[in-house]
Order: C-alpha cells, then structure tokens, then sequence
C-alpha cells in the first residue's frame, strides 16, 4: 500500500485517481494541478465514494504534498485538439515539465516517475534528464495503451478473449508506431494459422486496417468525446500494479535504450520487464526488416526532436 501522486488532475488524472481507487492499490492519492478548483472537485467526488473501499485518503496537495510518493503520474499540460498530432504538444508540454520536474524529483528522491503526457517518449526523455534519476525509475506509458488496443480490437475481429494475444504495438506511441505481425501469436499460434483454423479472413490488407485503428484509435476518441479517458486510465492503474506488486511482467512501456537496434539515447516501448525497481530489463525482439526500418524510423523521429529541444 503506497503513496500515489498525480501531477494533472485534467480527464486523464481525475479517471486515473478513480481507477487506482477503484483498484485499491494505494493508501494515500495526492492530486496537483494548477487549476486549484478544478482538482478540488474532482477530489471531493473521489473522498465521497471512498467508504466504499479499502481505507485510500485522497488530497488536494501542492507540489510538497508530493513528498515521499514511491509513484508520481505526471498527466500535466495540454493535450491534443481535434487535428493535432501528439508532437504538436511538445514545446508547450516541455515548458510546463521544467516547472516542476526538479522539484517532484527533489521532493521524494525514491519515486518511480511515470510520465503520460505527450509526446510521451520525448517528455519521459525529458523528465529524465530533468530529474537526474536512474534511467529504470523513469518510465513512460508509451505503447501499453495502443498494445491494449490492438489486443482488445484483435480480440473483437477473432471472436477470442484479448488476453490472449501475444502481441505489442512498439516504438513511438504516435504516428510512426507500428505492430511487428511477424511475432505476433494467439495463444501460441502464429495469427495466419490461427485465423486459418477459425476460417477468418487474414492477410496484409487486413494487418494494415488493424493496425491503423489501433494508431487512429485516439483521433477517433478525441473528435467525439474530448479526450480518452477510460482506456488510458485502465492503463495507468495495470503498470501502477506491476510495479508495486513487483509483477516482473511484460509490459510496452517507453524506457531509454541504447545499443538496440542502433538506437541511442531515446526513449521508445519495446517489451520490457517491469517490477519495483521500475524498467528491470528492455528485451530485445526479433523483427523483420520491415519492421526494424520501422522501429529504427520512429527512434530517428524521436531523436530529432529531442536534440532540438537540446539546441534551445
Ligand atoms: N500517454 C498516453 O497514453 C496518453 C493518452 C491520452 C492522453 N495523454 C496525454 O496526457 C496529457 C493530459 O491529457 P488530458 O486529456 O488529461 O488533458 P487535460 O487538459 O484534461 O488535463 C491537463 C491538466 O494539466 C493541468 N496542468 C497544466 N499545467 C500544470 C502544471 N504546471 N502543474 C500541474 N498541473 C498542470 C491542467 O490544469 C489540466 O487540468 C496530454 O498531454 C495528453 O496528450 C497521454
């Protein structure tokens, strides 16, 4: 039972706040965000329904508050408008990290950083060099939403239980992301073979309409409703678990790699072994080389963006 913060009490915050207390993995949740009366609601609503879990205070905390968290979830800053691409954010997003990254960072010097704003592979980058943590206790959501998404819209298209797809979305959680179907099992079975036993139409065609909702799933959302909330949220609260129940399980998280692949200094998801110490171990994966131009594309687009923030 541990002390969870939450920098950015925005749609992602409040439904993260509601689904860690939902899943009653914290005994203490303290919410910042700059607009005081906005994160004040959303913590009242939350201690009105706490009688119905495990004891879990919820506060309303300025960056002090933070004090001695072993997670924060920094949700803070803008987020994308109709027509915007994550990368649009990142100026804005950057400015705003500088604020208080070095602070949190000071304030509870063992914490587990777990960024979600975007760009999230460039802003984890970012929070960590800002906070001068180890890279394992850095940790960006990265692809987990999108891999969720693909195993979830996989799922529905077979008629199986998402759970077992063996599968990740990997490299930037953006626009050059991508699925290595070259690896991708349904319960250990190749997915041309799978599809083939079932009599479910499977081919290129079919991969790219997959994988493409699975990159568009966010624009779909975000034209309708505003803001991805549930999903992202579900997210957020299954690393929270992993890394407090030291689940040493695999998860698509964004964590800085070197020597992979050719990629260096960046922070990308890959298949990575999560426990208490945060990223225990990025794992290599054998791609096509489809998908390694893929991955090393997305590394090169990330890159440029950070040494230009690096320049400024
Ligand atoms: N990584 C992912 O999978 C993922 C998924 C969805 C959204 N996001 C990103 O998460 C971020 C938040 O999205 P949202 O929909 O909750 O946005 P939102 O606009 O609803 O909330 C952002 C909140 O941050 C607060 N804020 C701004 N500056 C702050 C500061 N200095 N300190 C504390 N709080 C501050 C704002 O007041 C606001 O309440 C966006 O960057 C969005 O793109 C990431």
């Amino acid at each position: 039972m541990s002390k969870i913060s939450i920098i950015g009490a925005g749609a992602i915050g409040a439904t993260t706040a509601f689904a860690l207390q939902q899943k009653q993995v914290a005994r203490e949740i303290v919410i910042n965000d700059v607009n005081q009366e906005k994160a004040l609601g959303e913590v009242l609503d939350l201690i009105h329904g706490s009688a119905l879990n495990s004891p879990c205070t919820v506060t309303l905390g300025a960056l002090e508050d933070t004090k001695d968290s072993d997670i924060i979830i920094i949700t803070a800053g803008v987020a994308q408008k109709p027509g915007e691409t994550r990368l649009d954010l990142v100026d804005r997003n950057y400015k705003i990290f500088k604020s208080f990254v070095p602070t949190i960072a000071k304030l509870s010097p063992d914490a587990i950083l777990l960024v979600v704003s975007n760009p999230v592979d460039i802003l984890a980058y970012m929070t960590y060099k800002l906070s001068g943590f180890p890279k394992e206790r850095v940790i960006g959501s990265g692809t987990v939403l999108d891999t969720t998404r693909l195993r979830s819209l996989l799922g529905k298209y077979l008629g199986i239980d998402g759970r077992v797809v063996q599968g990740y979305v990997l490299g930037e959680h953006g626009d050059s992301e991508f699925v290595p179907w070259s690896s991708l099992t349904i319960g250990n079975i190749p997915i041309k073979d799978f599809s083939n036993q079932l009599s479910i139409e499977w081919d290129e065609a079919t991969e790219k309409i997959i994988a493409d909702d699975v990159k568009n799933a966010a624009y779909e959302v975000i034209n309708r409703k505003g803001a991805t909330t549930f999903s992202v949220a579900a997210v957020l609260t299954r690393i929270v678990e992993a890394l407090l129940k030291d689940e040493k399980t695999i998860l698509s998280v964004s964590t800085l790699l070197n020597d992979y692949c050719g990629v260096n200094e960046t922070y990308l998801s890959v298949p990575t072994i999560v426990g208490k110490n945060g990223v225990e171990r990025a794992l290599s994966i054998e791609f096509s080389e489809e998908e390694e131009g893929k991955f090393v594309n997305s590394a090169k687009l990330m890159k440029q963006y950070i040494d230009r923030i690096n320049e400024n």
